[in-house]
């Protein structure tokens, strides 16, 4: 079987004044991409809303999922993605692509995210690197089959995690976050950021 190497966790990896600007970046960003419970070509609704920053963000409805330069419910361009998180893939994901996507999950009390892989990019070479803010979730990451035997990891504000090498297709999720357990988003919950490449390089 194959293990977990290349999952990197970097706990609280970004100060108080970072969480604290991060989360106004995104409450900006929100402002002109409201964050939507998107559909799955299945036809369910998430339980996680999502919007997006940067040039691309990855976007699913009855036609599948894909990464879109347009946001298909403004019908404009995604707002920019932050320095702070351009600066962090530089440092920690690739010293010469940068990211082209960040896409912006949003979970309040009682939402969850199942098992998937991360899948719809072009060259899984390039990490996946993930931005916890807010609630603390109860994150779970498995191997390259869904039935691999999988492990259960707190993600707390602050906390970035890297997805790369062997992990880069592990099977993934949120079981669920702990509702109140910090005050930093306003209305309660949990932001993800994760930044990828999505197109080739
Ligand atoms: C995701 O897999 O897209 C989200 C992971 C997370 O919320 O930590
Ligand atoms: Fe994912």
């Amino acid at each position: 079987m194959k293990d977990l190497s290349g999952f990197t966790l970097l706990p609280g990896r970004l100060d108080a004044a970072a969480q604290a600007a991060l989360v106004e970046a995104v409450r900006a960003a929100a402002a002109e991409a409201p964050f939507h419970h998107q559909v799955t070509p299945g036809g369910k609704a998430m339980s996680v809303a999502m919007t997006g920053m940067g040039p691309l963000s990855w976007v699913t409805d009855a036609g599948g999922y894909r990464y879109a330069a347009i946001n298909p419910r403004t019908g404009r361009p995604w707002p920019p993605m932050p320095q702070v998180l351009r600066d962090l893939w530089t440092d920690l994901a690739d010293p010469v692509v940068p990211a082209d996507a960040c896409l912006v999950n949003l979970y309040r009390e009682g939402a969850k995210m199942g098992l998937h892989r991360d899948q719809d990019e072009a060259d899984f070479g390039f990490p996946v690197l993930s931005v916890s803010l807010g609630d603390t979730a109860i994150f779970r990451i498995g191997g390259l089959e869904r039935t691999a035997p999988t492990r259960s990891i707190r993600l707390a504000s602050g906390d970035v995690c890297l997805l790369a090498g062997a992990s880069r297709l592990a099977f993934h999720g949120v079981d669920r976050i702990l509702s109140g357990s910090s005050r930093l988003v306003p209305g309660g919950g949990r932001i993800n950021l994760t930044l990828r490449r999505a197109r080739p390089a």
